[in-house]
């Protein structure tokens, strides 16, 4: 019978029984009594299962030219594996080379401890490491976890458009897409190139967010997420932030900023337990290689209720706190990381949430306070890693919308399809976005957010 290294290893085979499995080669090690230990993996799981192959195999010869990287077949019979670690090897009666390692001296994922720099110029090949493949695990296994929570609590999940003509963060770091004719484009700059023409005749864009979309469909399904790529045209060469990363957006009707607060906090605890109830494994390595807190700090974020503070209030905390940042602060700033890390990490020692923020420094839709001065705009900050959530309320009123446009010199006709929400039963709604390589990062301590998806894009990177 065909297995995998997961179903061995969590005894789905009885000792005794013949089974075939698939994979690489990790490791291995001959002794002198003439048996080798080859250590295999399939990336089903973190460890690899050892096969003890002893030398009367007829080719022996090939088992013993085996190295790392190279693609076998081992059949053999399930038995308990006398040493410390796992409870099942394989005692093999064959080994299959499937694909041999060309040239083991010169492979770049020999069995040992690569850098991160290092492995990010071999995307196409780090999959194959410890690292890589624990990262790729506990990425699916949140991915998984974020679905079924919507799923479970009856939201639709609903596919928004890459392309678009709307800038929704209206912070002008949108891609252009376009279909002009290389060849044919302007030789001189006295010919400018006309770009509102330049999908098919309309000017358009890689989407920033799925939000406003998301809204037409909460405003009919009542409670909706999208979960897909978006794109960020910033030239930012940070730790935390992807020219392409994924998104996940929660888009509810009847709901206040308050409500989505409390949704968030639902979410974020609920995919924490589910990666610790199934990613052990891989986040024991974590917590051993990477980041001594890995499992410890989603154990203390499940338990403790997230922190709640008003934006106002949160600058008064860094104004009192004595510390020196590198940024000013004053009411009415765009907090920085080292702010929202104070703030999460020294002050409260916990998540938080910081709400209504200043109506200047945020989005157009964003639904205004009382006060004249906010906007009920929040943001989850986690220890560790400052924003990794941003939502709001968003403005279901049409006359306050309208003003809003015209203040910030936005053409209402560009926004008439979302002004009909407004038009037509409008209710309170609201939502947020989750950045889900912020969130993997988090979780596995990666500190580079390139690390924690396959292909990263940011500025100068872009290969594969
Ligand atoms: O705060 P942002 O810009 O919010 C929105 O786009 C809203 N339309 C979301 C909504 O209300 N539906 O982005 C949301 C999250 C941030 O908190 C951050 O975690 C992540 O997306 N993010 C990035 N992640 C990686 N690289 C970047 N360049 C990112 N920009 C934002
Ligand atoms: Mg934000």
């Amino acid at each position: 019978t065909d297995c995998s290294v997961v179903d061995l290893l969590s005894g789905k085979f009885s000792v005794g029984q013949v089974v075939k499995v698939k994979g690489w080669v990790r490791t291995r090690r001959d002794s002198k009594a003439g048996i080798s230990f080859v250590a295999v993996y399939d990336g089903s799981c973190f460890d690899a299962i050892q096969a003890v192959v002893p030398n009367s195999l007829s080719n022996y010869e090939e088992v013993l030219r085996l190295t790392t990287g190279c693609s076998v077949m081992i059949t053999g019979e399930v038995v308990e594996s006398p040493g410390q670690g796992q409870a099942f090897e394989i005692q093999a009666t064959g080994v299959e080379v499937i694909g041999w390692v060309e040239d083991p001296d010169t492979y770049p994922m020999a069995a040992k401890r690569h850098t991160v720099e290092f492995l990010r110029e071999h995307a196409h090949l780090r999959p194959r490491t410890n690292l890589i493949g624990a990262v790729a695990r506990v990425r699916n296994s949140l991915a998984q976890a974020i679905h079924r929570f919507y799923h479970e609590r009856g939201y639709i999940w609903v596919s928004t458009p890459i392309i678009t003509a709307s800038d929704t963060e209206g912070a002008g770091e949108m891609f252009r897409v376009s279909t002009l004719d290389l060849e044919n484009l302007p030789r001189n700059d006295q010919d400018a190139v006309d770009f509102s023409q330049d999908f098919f005749g309309k000017e358009s864009f890689l989407t920033v967010s799925g939000q406003l979309n998301a809204e037409t469909y909460a405003c009919a399904l009542s409670k909706v997420y999208t979960f897909g790529p978006t794109f960020r045209a910033e030239n930012s060469n940070t730790s935390r932030h992807l020219a392409e990363f994924w998104m996940m957006e929660p888009e509810v009707a009847f709901a206040d900023l308050d409500d989505v607060a409390a949704l968030a906090e639902d979410m974020l605890k609920y995919v924490f337990k589910a990666v610790l109830e199934e990613r052990g494994d891989d986040m024991a390595f974590f917590a051993q290689r990477i980041e001594k807190q890995a499992i410890s700090r989603l154990e203390s974020f499940i338990s403790k209720d997230f922190a709640q503070v008003d934006y106002t209030d949160a600058i008064e905390i860094l104004l009192q706190s004595g510390r020196k940042f590198e940024m000013d602060v004053s009411w009415g700033i765009d907090m920085s990381s080292e702010h929202e890390r104070y703030l999460a990490e020294e002050h409260f020692k916990a998540p938080v949430v910081v709400k209504n923020y200043p109506r200047d420094i945020k989005a157009f839709y964003m639904r205004q306070n009382d006060d004249g001065k906010t906007v009920a705009a929040m943001d989850v900050l986690a220890p560790g890693i400052g924003e990794i959530i941003g939502g709001s309320q968003r403005e279901e009123r049409l006359e306050v919308f309208d003003a809003r446009l015209e203040e910030m010199g936005l053409n209402k006709e560009d926004y008439s399809w979302y002004r009909d929400l407004r038009r037509y039963g409008s209710v309170p709604h609201s939502g947020f976005g989750l950045g889900f390589e912020r969130l993997v990062s988090y979780v596995t301590g990666m500190s580079n957010i390139r690390d924690v998806i396959p292909f990263p894009r940011a500025p100068k990177q872009a290969d594969y």
